[in-house]
């Protein structure tokens, strides 16, 4: 066994994960693995809950499914409960939570980082366009927020280069202009301590199929602190999200609560998934998680920053996320190469292969392997 495992105070939760012991798989930044307690969950829920028990489990916690598993959620992003709604997709909370965030402001401008996921920047600039704004995308570094900027959308986690942005100084950068921060979580919830409540951000938004393991196309979530609530409009006003939905009521009123944020029916069978999986983090301190991330990465970068071809384009101080992105001109091949030989990472177009260390389950030997592996690919 490598050193570094035998002293991992997480190593024993790898076993909760259903995994083969040889493969490496490092890109559990776009595909969690499975926890293995969520094929046994759902046997119960495909065979019990919606077998048995049929229509009644929606009265027996199925309705109450995305606040409920939203608190579990929360509860990893520094958000006390009845904050979060688990539902839809991140694209669709992003169209919620600006198009909320814009509504009835005299400002001119939505601002995006310039190095956004593409699908956050494509529904800002519908949000613009839908409501008469401005959309600005800027540097992160040089955001130059001003009193016409109704609302800054930031990714916490650059997906490509892995930069970990700075939650606390960019919120109060937007708030010092009384302008709105809405902040994407994906790269970064369920594997770094987030305090969205102390820092007053706000909304946020994320999905749980990355490091929070979900499963393929699991259910994204978006946080509405308890003091935005009263005044929170988003436009999908649909009927989940009514004060008394089964009142089947003519006219839409909002439920005064997150539940506002829900829109149409509940995907139960990956919110249950999701709700399975979460629990895997009842066992592990989000410190300890970000604290061996630091370490997984910092190895993986040292095995490799000298390889011929590499450039390592992941920040070296702790301003990261963990992933480790590397430019190499035949980034595909490379990849391709990699993944045959099963190290199993991914590549974002024109030239960077992405390696992403989930703390839970990645080990110090596979970070060996990879390295390994990626020098024989390179040297062939
Ligand atoms: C930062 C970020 N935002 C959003 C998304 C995707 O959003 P959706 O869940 O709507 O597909 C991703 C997916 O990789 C992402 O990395």
């Amino acid at each position: 066994m490598n050193d570094f495992d035998a002293v991992d105070p997480l190593a024993h939760v790898r076993k909760l994960f259903d995994l083969d012991d040889d493969v490496v798989y490092l890109d559990g930044n776009s595909l969690g693995a499975p926890p293995r307690a969520v094929a046994e969950r759902m046997q119960e829920v495909v065979r019990q809950q919606w077998g048995r028990r049929l229509i009644r489990s929606w009265s027996e916690g199925w309705w109450e499914a995305p606040q409920r598993v939203g608190d579990k959620v929360g509860r990893l992003i520094g958000a006390a409960p009845g904050q979060v709604v688990v539902g839809d997709s991140t694209s669709v909370n992003i169209f919620k939570a600006l198009m909320a965030a814009v509504r009835g402001t005299d400002r001119a401008e939505i601002v995006v980082d310039a190095g956004t996921f593409p699908t956050d920047g494509y529904i800002a600039r519908s949000v613009a366009s839908l409501t008469g704004l401005e959309l600005r995308p800027a540097p992160l570094d040089a955001l130059e927020l001003s009193d016409a900027t109704a609302v800054v959308l930031l990714n916490h986690v650059d997906y490509r280069t892995g930069r970990l942005a700075d939650m606390a100084a960019l919120t109060g950068q937007a708030h010092a202009v009384g302008a709105k921060v809405v902040w994407d979580l994906c790269h970064s919830a369920g594997v770094l301590p987030i305090e969205l409540d102390a820092l007053g951000v706000d909304l946020a938004v994320g999905c749980t199929y990355k490091f929070l393991n979900g499963g393929p196309g699991s259910p994204a979530f978006i946080y509405v602190p308890t003091a935005a609530q009263p005044t929170f409009r988003q436009p999908l006003t649909g009927w989940t999200g009514h004060r008394a939905p089964f009142a089947m009521a003519e006219s839409y009123e909002p439920d005064p609560g997150v539940a506002q944020a829900r829109c149409g029916t509940p995907d139960i069978l990956s919110m249950l998934a999701l709700d399975a999986a979460l629990d895997v983090w009842d066992e592990v301190s989000l410190v300890d998680v970000r604290t061996k991330g630091l370490k997984l990465t910092a190895y993986f970068r040292s095995l490799v920053e000298d390889l011929p071809g590499v450039e390592v384009i992941t920040p070296s101080d702790d301003w990261r996320g963990h992933q480790i992105s590397l430019r190499h001109p035949d980034a595909a091949e490379v990849m391709r190469e990699l993944i045959a030989r099963d190290v199993i990472g991914d590549h974002r177009p024109p030239d960077v292969l992405r390696f992403g260390f989930a703390p839970l389950y990645v080990r110090y030997s596979d970070v060996e392997r990879a390295a390994r592996t990626l020098a024989e690919v390179l040297a062939s």
